[in-house]
């Protein structure tokens, strides 16, 4: 197995730790290991494998050295100014941020559900949102299987998912304290709104959901539409998912294609209080499906519950999982 070399970029933030503990629990054979962030983290270790790293700055110089495979998740601006360097100089860069999602030239993958994109990448791929990619992996069989005609999501979305600020808003909201990172407090609340509000009154977490959608599943046409809520919740986002199909199904049928599905696991035993829960998907790979029933005011409709570790499966889990299929391309 040929070893590579691999960086990783926002190695102290919380998507960037968790990069770290998927490689090493996956045992990637890597030759040589980057950490790079900013200035302010410059000169502070990171361990790796029982291995002390020291953290190095990003700048422009960062990819001269021969590198193979860059995990970024250093925010959108640092995506946009050092992937192309980096892709310039011969790296794959990973991003786990929105800036390069939607290029076109730019592949956007759940390696569960496309892993085809992967071949045309042009040492950039796209790692996608966190609440897409859980949804892809229940919605892409389905797809297969009956032809998803609309969807409509409604997200439950962890705090974790606005970094270590929106986490310590949630912390400290329990004790009473003014929100910093929120508009309004977390803690005993739900707030329609994930990033910015943009011009047609969806916020760009909910544009994410819909374009991303069409994209990962090839068909720019398809109907769909979001609402995402942060809710006080540590990990793990949680979906309801409305779906309309073209086709029309067995219920008995329909479960058999998800419990085959590549990356799911149905929990769906709900007369013994089986569901998918944040609190069990948390620290875990998989995508949790469950409360799967038809939706009686359609023709061929369901409603689906879907939850993943937002930061695992969510982000560094996928990104792995994309290096671990550029790997493996490598050595066929
Ligand atoms: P640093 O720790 O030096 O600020 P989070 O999303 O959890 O806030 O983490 C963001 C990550 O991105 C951190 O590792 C942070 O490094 C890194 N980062 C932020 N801005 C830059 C930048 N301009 N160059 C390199 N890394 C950056």
């Amino acid at each position: 197995m040929k070893k590579i070399n691999l960086a990783v970029v926002g190695a102290t933030g919380m998507v960037g730790r968790t990069f770290l503990k998927v490689l090493e629990e996956r045992q990637l054979p890597i030759e040589n290991f980057y950490v790079m962030a900013s200035s302010r983290s410059a000169g502070s270790t990171i361990t790796f494998n029982g291995k002390d790293y020291i953290v190095e700055e990003l700048t422009e110089n960062s990819f001269d050295k021969p590198i193979d495979i860059a995990l970024f998740s250093a925010g959108g601006g640092t995506s946009e100014k050092f992937a192309p360097i980096a892709a310039t100089h011969g790296c794959i860069v990973i991003d786990n941020s929105s800036q390069w999602r939607m290029d076109p030239e730019v592949p956007l993958v759940v390696p569960e559900v496309n892993p085809e994109d992967i071949n045309w990448h042009k040492n950039i791929i796209a790692n996608p949102n966190c609440s897409t990619i859980q949804a892809m992996v229940a919605l892409k069989p389905l797809d297969d299987a009956y032809k998803i005609k609309r969807v409509v999501y409604s997200t439950y979305q962890a705090v974790s998912g606005a970094g270590l600020a929106g986490w310590q808003d949630l912390e400290n909201g329990i004790k009473g304290e003014a929100p910093k990172k929120f508009p309004h407090p977390i803690a005993g609340n739900c707030l329609p709104h994930i990033d910015v509000f943009l011009e047609n009154g969806y916020t760009k977490e909910e544009m994410k959901m819909v374009e991303e959608t069409r994209k990962i599943l090839h068909n720019p046409d398809m109907r769909v539409t979001a609402t995402t809520v942060r809710v006080p919740v540590f990990d793990s986002h949680s979906e309801s998912i409305n779906i309309e199909f073209e086709n029309a199904f067995e219920m008995s049928d329909l479960l058999a294609v998800l419990e085959k599905a590549e990356g799911l696991v149905v929990q769906n035993d709900c007369y013994n209080n089986e569901y998918p829960l944040a609190l069990s998907a948390a620290g875990k790979d998989e995508v949790f499906v469950g409360r799967i029933r038809r939706d009686e005011s359609l023709e061929n409709g369901i409603n689906i519950w879907v939850v993943a570790d937002n930061i695992r499966k969510g982000a560094a889990t996928n990104a792995v999982q994309i290096a671990q299929v550029i790997i493996n391309g490598m050595n066929a």
